[in-house]
């Protein structure tokens, strides 16, 4: 059994971190998405995996480098345009050979890793088999249609505007080389892409198996905010605590904290559950809960909550920052306290919510 593990992608919803970085490098306390993919894929004694980048091939390759590191043999494979998951496949084709494979979509977080559903489909061959979950929102998803009989795939949708049932496709399938004809056999989609839920569809259509099986573990696909910043709470709420770090003696640290080596806390309350990485100083601050502050940022006299800092953050007499998400060197500070209005440099497709 080989992995495919998709990296590519343009990543709209998460503009504009995604101008100058891949979104499956954006991190989940402290670690890329894409590493709790790699690690999922490695426990369920997976090695060969293709992995497909676009415009961030660079900063992949520099973060996965050849995955010894997480017990895989990559072999990265480049598709210069986004053009759809089942065109992800039929670039592979001839890295993928005639084995079976998991195709993984490397911005899906799930916590209970893919282990137990690639053993059932090294156990029982099916052309294609899918996981399914419940959610609240079906037309943001591929949506399948089950027989409630004997729970046979009837019928898939991607991103129906009237769902047939609240059942998304996760990001993890399972293929038998079956799958390669069904990718050159359909047609892009209106949003242009070459669907794998449509290549799906086909093989239901000419009466290949195509089994699904539904899981209630909690899963994210991290492409919007929320979603991140969902999967972010969830992990911290499993994270080890451990003060590495300085944390002086007027700072107070309630519930699951991890201050990582290098990393300081001055006069500061820290609420777990929490991160905090190497080389970020929190002074006069409170952070948490459920927050993940990368490595080398500074917060001084301000509040935040419910967020996620990426490397080199700055954030100073902010009173309160909730649900934020904020990028890579970026600035945050109050202005001169006479001052009425915001002064914003913003970046480009950047989202500020301002409450007075
Ligand atoms: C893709 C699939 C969709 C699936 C989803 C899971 O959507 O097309 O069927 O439900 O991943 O994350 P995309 O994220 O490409 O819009």
């Amino acid at each position: 059994m080989k992995a495919l593990l998709l990296a590519g992608g343009t990543g709209s919803r998460l503009r504009p971190f995604t101008h100058t970085g891949a979104k499956q490098l954006l991190p989940i306390a402290n670690r890329p998405v894409l590493f709790y993919a790699l690690e999922a894929l490695a426990a369920a004694g997976i090695t060969e995996t293709g992995i497909v980048v676009g415009a961030h091939e660079q900063e992949i390759r520099r973060a996965a480098g050849d995955g010894s590191a997480f017990g895989l043999r990559l072999t990265y494979l480049y598709q210069d345009r986004p053009l759809g998951l089942a065109h992800a496949v039929h670039i592979a084709r001839d890295f993928l050979g005639d084995d079976d494979f998991v195709l993984y979509l490397g911005d899906n977080y799930l916590s209970e890793g893919v282990t137990a559903f690639v053993d059932r489909a090294r156990q029982q061959t099916a052309s294609a088999r899918l996981l399914l979950t419940r959610v609240a929102d079906p037309s943001a998803f591929g949506v399948a249609e089950l027989d409630d009989a004997d729970g046979t795939v009837l019928n898939l949708e991607e991103k129906p505007e009237h769902p047939r049932s609240d059942l998304a496709l996760v990001g993890v399938y399972a293929f038998t080389p079956d799958i390669h004809e069904a990718v050159r056999a359909i047609t892009p989609s209106a949003r242009g892409e070459l669907e794998i839920t449509h290549a799906v569809q086909w093989m239901i259509d000419r009466g290949l198996t195509v089994r699904a099986e539904t899981t209630t573990a909690p899963w994210r696909d991290t492409g919007s905010v929320d979603d991140m910043l969902e999967a972010n709470r969830h992990v911290l709420d499993r994270l080890a605590g451990g003060i590495e770090g300085k944390v002086d003696a007027d700072s107070v640290v309630r519930g699951r904290v991890l201050v990582a080596e290098g990393a300081v806390v001055r006069g500061s309350r820290i609420t777990g559950p929490v991160i905090i990485g190497a080389g970020t100083v929190v002074t006069d601050s409170s952070i948490g809960p459920y927050t993940a502050v990368a490595e080398d940022c500074s917060i001084e006299d301000s509040a935040i909550a419910h967020s996620v800092l990426l490397p080199g953050a700055r954030i100073a007499g902010a009173p309160r920052i909730e649900d934020s998400l904020i990028g890579r060197g970026a600035t945050v500070v109050s202005g001169p306290r006479l001052s009425r209005s915001h002064r914003l440099v913003v970046g480009d497709h950047s989202k500020v919510h301002l409450t007075s």
